[in-house]
């Protein structure tokens, strides 16, 4: 459960910035739910039988009499659900909905895979058509853009048709791999019987010319579902996306159905997956509402980061000015001056050094130099006797200047404006 320091803070809070305005621009609205849930809110939304419930949640009693098993969130959309059930939201109503926050799975750690990972989820309840899956991909490619990661990201999609051509898939499915049973890992012949669909899923090289022989899922799909597919992929081409159809993606997650999709890149070695989702048009009617045509993703933010990061893709904090003072009265005017820039100057982002007392005047300096700002604001006793401040330009070829206090806000709103401007 990684801690996240001031300077990859700031990265997060440039993603954030950016997502917002994003995700508005789509007219999603935000929903904020609870880090935990019943935990068998989890296993009846996400599969008994998945590697999630059966290995990774962290689960514990609730204290007292009759206490109920608890669960931290491992993922959004069970939770997102339970929301709009709980509060009516799906009531004759169409929802498009976003949430953020920690999710915890007790997997291995390793690069680009924690117990404690954020994601930013989307879900949209009440729209049966393949365009609003075509927009959930439209919203998350022009994220890439704005993150400036589009070139190192590929989309792969398949469909799981419906539930019940799964279900005969799967039958024929364990058929086949029953008369392969030899060549198939422990993992493997443990998921034939429960979760056979997953195998497709193995990463283990002595498995892939069987599995590439297995029947395709693709092909057994019923036809609603084929049409709802070749509609969606032609929106994606109408649209200028590129794809790939990979007929063994099926997800880690039990409540897919038809469009399933991720975004995958080669650089975050066995994290490939920064971005999946898809289609479950049974969970709500599932968890005891109205049954409820739904689709959704969930993308990793670390994972996004570190691609940003192996990118040389940085973010600073933003510092215009640092006010350094010389002897007690100055330094008490200081803060008063400090106050009122700050109220005359609303884009000011304005350091005022404390404890100015018992620093020199070079150290102050030094400060300000480290803390990345563009201006020292200097204000020594002549200065307050003239109630005026002295400007010193510490990024630019320029001569100090000296403004008075009536001055100072128009001068540095002036200054801020060019700044921004070049
Ligand atoms: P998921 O594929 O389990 O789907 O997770 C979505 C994304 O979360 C992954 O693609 C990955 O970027 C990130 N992620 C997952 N596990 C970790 C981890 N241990 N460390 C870092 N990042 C991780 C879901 O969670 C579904 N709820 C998505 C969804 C929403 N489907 C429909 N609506």
């Amino acid at each position: 459960m990684p801690d996240i320091l001031p300077d990859m803070a700031i990265q997060w809070q440039q993603f954030e910035k950016i997502w917002l305005n994003l995700i508005q621009r789509y007219g999603y609205q935000e929903c904020r739910f609870p880090t935990m849930e019943e935990t068998a809110l989890f296993k009846r939304s996400i599969g008994d039988v998945t590697d999630i419930v059966e290995k990774e949640m962290f689960t514990f009693e609730e204290k007292g009499k009759g206490g109920k098993s608890i669960s931290l969130r491992p993922e959004g959309t069970a939770s997102c659900v339970r929301l709009c059930l709980e509060h009516g939201l799906l009531h004759n109503q169409q929802q498009r909905l976003w949430y953020m926050g920690p999710m915890y799975r007790h997997e291995n750690p390793q690069k680009g895979r924690y117990r404690q990972f954020h994601q930013i989820g989307v879900e949209a309840f009440g729209y049966p058509g393949p365009d609003i899956d075509v927009e959930l991909i439209l919203l998350t490619k022009r994220l890439w853009e704005a993150l400036g990661i589009k070139e190192t990201v590929r989309l792969e999609i398949n469909s799981l048709g419906s539930s019940e051509a799964r279900q005969a898939y799967r039958l024929k499915l364990v058929e086949y791999f029953n008369q392969h049973l030899e060549v198939l890992d422990e993992d493997s012949k443990n998921r034939l019987e429960k979760n056979p669909l997953r195998i497709l899923d193995s990463k283990n090289p002595a498995m892939q010319s069987v599995i590439a022989d297995a029947p395709s899922l693709l092909e057994s799909i019923d036809e609603e579902s084929k049409n709802h597919f070749e509609a969606f992929k032609q929106a994606l081409t109408d649209n200028g996306v590129e794809f790939v159809v990979n007929p063994r993606l099926v997800r880690g997650l039990d409540y897919y159905n038809r469009t399933v999709f991720e975004w995958v890149t080669e650089e975050l070695g066995a994290q490939g997956a920064i971005c999946a989702g898809g289609r479950y048009d049974g969970l709500v009617d599932m968890l005891g509402g109205k049954s409820t045509p739904s689709v959704g993703f969930a993308m990793g933010i670390e994972r996004i980061l570190l691609l940003q990061q192996l990118k040389g893709m940085t973010a600073e904090y933003d510092v215009d000015g640092y006010l350094v003072t010389v002897g007690e009265k100055a330094h008490i005017e200081g803060i008063c001056l400090a106050e009122q820039i700050r109220s005359n100057c609303p884009n000011f982002k304005l350091i005022m050094h404390a404890n100015s007392g018992s620093d020199s005047f070079k150290s102050q300096f030094k400060k300000a130099d480290k803390s990345g700002a563009k201006l020292a604001l200097i204000l020594g006793e002549t200065e307050v006797e003239a109630k005026a401040v002295g400007l010193k330009f510490l990024r630019e070829d320029k001569a100090q200047v000296t403004k008075t206090w009536h001055e100072l806000p128009a001068f540095l709103n002036e200054w801020q404006q060019n700044q921004e401007e070049n």
